[in-house]
């Protein structure tokens, strides 16, 4: 088994280039099967989720070809409606933007239920609201979810969320892009990858507009055209090395970023104490090392990430005074806190509401990553620590970013990936008592 073993203690310094959105690209891929042409995507991280959006893509008949590290292109122009690979499908959260682009080109979907991190429910309910307003009949049975255009193509129609969700968002988006008439999408979401989807679309010959604001009006068009276009930078991968620069007291120039989309996060991490300064395409991040504790709540966009609570959380845990994070978006995005416990943090958590006590002297310990960001939270927790912290379930941390031991080793940090020999299972022995 792998896992990540950092020695703690080392301030972060130097340079770190951002890679692509991943929540941009696992919507794009989808996207791309509905273009009548070769699209070139540049800017694509390596990372498993988008590999495993490219073999689903493979699977479907589409030529996948790697022309760089981070360029792509893809032709979907051979690819017929087929059942798509259930086990993979399962296993990310982002599969549900199949329904929308099969949709848009087959007039006809059947994936499973989606997978992806587990922060307690998270229904789909408003993306299938949105295929229905749409014209399409939607099955749900036994973990699978069946979609169908009963006249083999969408009508755009009138669609306002109950909730404001990035998921529900993008698939109406994709599922309207080739619908015939116009749709308009009433309290969208608003964050950065939405724009980035809508601007790829649209260099495909998409006309959507508004993309970015809370109401989205999408134009059907007949059909998209093959192009080039480049990923926006990751808005979470960039906040998270900019939490570990100043947890760790460091300085660091986070490179190929848009600062305005980081404005969330750098004006909390000024209230801790934390020096930003924002150039045209990097900001620098230079820790105090006396962090002040500082209130967080999470919100959509423009509002402070959920992506990025659990790595606030750990710098908070070691700030001077006690902070109260609120998660705004999801009902269980706090279990990471029981392995921050575990590194010594004084952390009460009551529902949606975690209370950091600060001060924390954190000591290296075996702990897990219980998901994506809680994972990179851990890594955070690690570099702070005294001592040494081994990491388990990496896997988590490897859907979203690239080649993180790399980045985080060039910066200073002392981490590695160790192969463990698989713990032996222990099967106990029936004990016959009296
Ligand atoms: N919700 C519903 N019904 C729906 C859809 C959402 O009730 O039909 C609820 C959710 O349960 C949640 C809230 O609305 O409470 C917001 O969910 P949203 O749909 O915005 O989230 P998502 O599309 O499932 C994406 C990202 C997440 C990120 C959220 C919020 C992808 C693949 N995932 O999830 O990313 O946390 O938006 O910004 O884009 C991550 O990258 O670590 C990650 C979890």
């Amino acid at each position: 088994m792998e896992k990540y073993v950092i020695n703690g203690g080392n301030a972060l310094r130097g340079e770190v280039e951002i890679s692509g959105a991943k929540n941009a690209a696992v919507a794009i891929i989808p996207a791309a099967l509905m273009v009548d042409g070769i699209c070139r995507i540049e800017n694509m991280p390596q990372i498993s989720d988008t590999d495993m959006l490219l073999t689903i893509l493979s699977h479907l008949g589409a030529e996948v070809k790697l022309i760089n590290k981070n360029t792509i292109e893809i032709d979907s122009r051979n690819v017929r409606f087929c059942d798509a690979p259930f086990d993979l499908m399962r296993k990310i959260r982002a599969s549900y933007y199949l329904i929308g682009a099969m949709l848009g080109r087959f007039g006809v979907a059947k994936t499973t239920m989606p997978g992806g991190c587990n922060f307690g429910v998270r229904p789909i309910d408003q993306h299938i609201k949105g295929f229905n307003a749409l014209g399409a009949d939607i099955e749900v049975k036994n973990g699978f979810i069946f979609a169908e255009a009963p006249e083999g193509r969408l009508h755009g129609s009138r669609i306002y969320l109950d909730k404001v969700s990035v998921g529900a968002t993008m698939n109406i988006i994709l599922a309207a892009t080739l619908a015939s008439g116009r749709t308009i999408i009433e309290n969208a979401a608003r964050e950065p990858h939405i724009v980035d989807l809508a601007n790829f679309l649209n260099s495909m010959g998409a006309d959507i507009r508004g993309a970015g604001t809370d109401t989205i009006k999408v134009n059907g068009v007949e059909r998209l055209h093959g192009g080039s276009y480049s990923i926006i930078p990751d808005q979470i991968e960039a906040g998270t090395y900019m939490v570990a620069a100043a947890a760790t007291a460091g300085e660091v120039l986070v490179k190929n970023v848009i600062p305005k989309h980081l404005e969330c996060i750098s004006a909390k991490l000024r209230e801790t104490g934390t020096i930003v300064q924002e150039y045209e395409d990097s900001v620098l991040v230079k820790g105090s090392g006396n962090l002040r504790k500082a209130n967080v709540k999470t919100l959509p966009y423009p509002g402070f990430p959920t992506d990025m609570q659990p790595q606030m959380g750990t710098l908070l845990a070691m700030a001077n005074g006690t902070s109260v994070v609120t998660e705004g978006i999801y009902d269980n995005r706090f279990k990471y806190v029981n392995e921050l416990r575990k590194m010594g943090a004084d952390v009460q958590v009551d529902g949606r509401i975690a209370i950091f006590e600060g001060n924390a002297k954190l000591t290296g310990a075996p702990v897990m990553a219980c998901d994506l960001r809680a994972g990179a939270a851990m890594v955070i927790a690690g570099l702070c620590a005294s001592g040494t912290t081994q990491i388990e379930d990496i896997h988590f941390i490897e859907r979203g970013y690239e080649n993180f031991v790399g980045k985080l080793r060039a910066l200073g940090a002392d981490i590695a990936i160790v192969d463990f020999p698989d713990e032996p299972e222990i099967h106990e022995k029936a004990v016959s008592v009296g």
